[in-house]
């Protein structure tokens, strides 16, 4: 089904605020629990439906967080967004924007504050791209000289040469660019909050993936208040600060932060959503530099002879050696077989070594690294290639335990999770 083009160009008639209708910058409020969206048992029926879209729908949106929700197709994600960007109305509940309950506030003001990449895109086809950027700016009153110089930063800011794409057509775009513009467009005014659905839906894995890790390096810098959705759950890991993971009519299965739900998934229906690749996600959350690492292994410099590497070896439990540089970076693994049967030299002995991690790695490269690694071991060295310490299975799988244990711990303490085990029926 089309999606109505609702963006906030179809608002634009009664102008009744300028430009301090605007909200400044937003950032400030970064880690404080201030919230800034709420929704209070919001429930949505589309006129003419015998069934509600959206149930009983209650969140909250902590300021400068992203909030992703995550869910099957038809299951009202759109619908919530139009009803915070107040395209809809609510059949009945309440949404409190930055404390003002929104059903008083004139919804032309509302939108302004709000940057909104609809799903699909929605450029305008028969504007340039500077004119689609420069949407909201122009409703609330900007000048051209400011609007332009914003349209520039924009464009920059989202990775694309103004001069360039600046007087372009929107057909004349790949469909990443045409995202890229889309979230532009939305930053167009420095809104508070971005409602943004399905943003990086239609491009390919590894372009997808770059505009993640543009996007979220944006938005340190940016402390917008998200509301991001998607329906796949890779994704909502990766970019959620928290997660609502929602069944049939927005009813939420689970919301929590990306660690706890794969380390205690609530349901079932939880469990099947976030499938089996919940372990290895759970280990794309960890850095190398958070973790216990093994630094009990075997490890000599390559210049004590082979006598004593061959002790250093006998009196360990492990099968290989590592056998570190004049630099002290990892150099060789050596097993008792290659010292006996060779009488090279410890740095040109053995295997090369491969496998290696920096603190800022994630514990899943770690994994990956050692799975391809020639003594099934990943090596964690520093930022200048010093050995710091071996990462093993062991490691990992003690990590993933300690995970499960916190979640389990953090539930107990705050009573169950937000879980609906009987009404949940995707
Ligand atoms: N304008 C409308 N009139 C009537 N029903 C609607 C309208 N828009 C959406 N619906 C219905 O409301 C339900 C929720 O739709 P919505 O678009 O919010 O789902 P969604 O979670 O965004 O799905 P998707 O992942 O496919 O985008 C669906 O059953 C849909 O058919
Ligand atoms: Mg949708």
């Amino acid at each position: 089904m089309a999606e109505p083009d609702q963006t906030t160009e179809e608002s634009g008639g009664g102008d009744a605020g300028g430009p301090d209708v605007v909200a400044a910058g937003a950032g400030t409020a970064h880690g404080s629990d201030e919230i800034m969206i709420e929704l209070q048992e919001v429930t949505k029926r589309y006129p003419g439906s015998n069934e509600d879209a959206i149930e009983s729908l209650t969140l909250q949106v902590p300021k400068g967080e992203i909030l992703v929700l995550v869910g099957p197709s038809g299951c009202g994600k759109s619908t919530a967004l139009r009803l915070i960007n107040r395209m809809i109305e609510p059949t009945s509940g309440h949404i409190i924007f930055d404390g003002e309950d929104v059903t008083t506030v004139d919804a032309d003001h509302l939108r302004r504050r709000i940057g909104y990449v609809i799903q699909q895109i929605g450029l305008f086809p028969h504007r340039t791209i500077a004119d689609n950027i420069a949407t909201v700016p122009r409703l609330s009153g900007w000048d051209k000289q400011r609007t332009d110089a914003r349209v520039d930063e924009l464009l920059e800011t989202v990775g694309m040469d103004p001069s360039m794409y600046r007087d372009r057509y929107p057909n004349e775009l790949s469909g990443g660019q045409a995202q890229r513009i889309g979230v532009a467009r939305a930053l167009g005014a420095d809104p508070l909050v971005m409602l943004m659905d399905e943003p990086f839906g239609a491009i390919d894995p590894i372009t997808r993936d770059r505009l993640q890790n543009e996007f979220l390096r944006l938005q340190q810098e940016l402390r917008k208040t998200i509301v991001f959705v998607t329906h796949d759950i890779d994704e909502a890991i990766k970019m959620g600060d928290r997660i609502a993971i929602l069944g049939e009519r927005s009813r939420i299965a689970q919301f929590d932060t990306p660690e706890r739900i794969l380390a205690a998934p609530a349901n079932d229906f939880v469990e099947d959503f976030i499938g089996s690749g919940a372990t290895l996600q759970g280990l794309s959350l960890e850095r190398v530099r958070d973790v216990q690492l093994n630094t009990d292994y075997p490890v000599v410099r390559h210049d004590v002879g082979v006598t004593e590497a061959q002790r250093v070896l006998e009196t360990s439990s492990e099968d290989w050696l590592l056998v570190l540089d004049d630099d002290d970076r990892p150099a060789r693994w050596v097993t008792l077989d290659h010292l006996d049967r060779t009488d090279k030299r410890l740095i040109e002995n053995g295997r090369k070594v491969t496998a290696l991690a920096e603190p800022e790695d994630t514990l899943r490269d770690a994994l990956e690294e050692m799975l391809l690694s020639n003594a099934g071991a990943t090596v964690a060295i520093d930022g200048r290639g010093k050995y710091h310490g071996v990462i093993e299975l062991e490691t990992l799988m003690n990590v993933l335990q300690r995970m499960r244990r916190e979640a389990k711990a953090h539930y107990a303490r705050h009573a169950e999770p937000d879980t609906d085990d009987t009404s949940v029926d995707a």
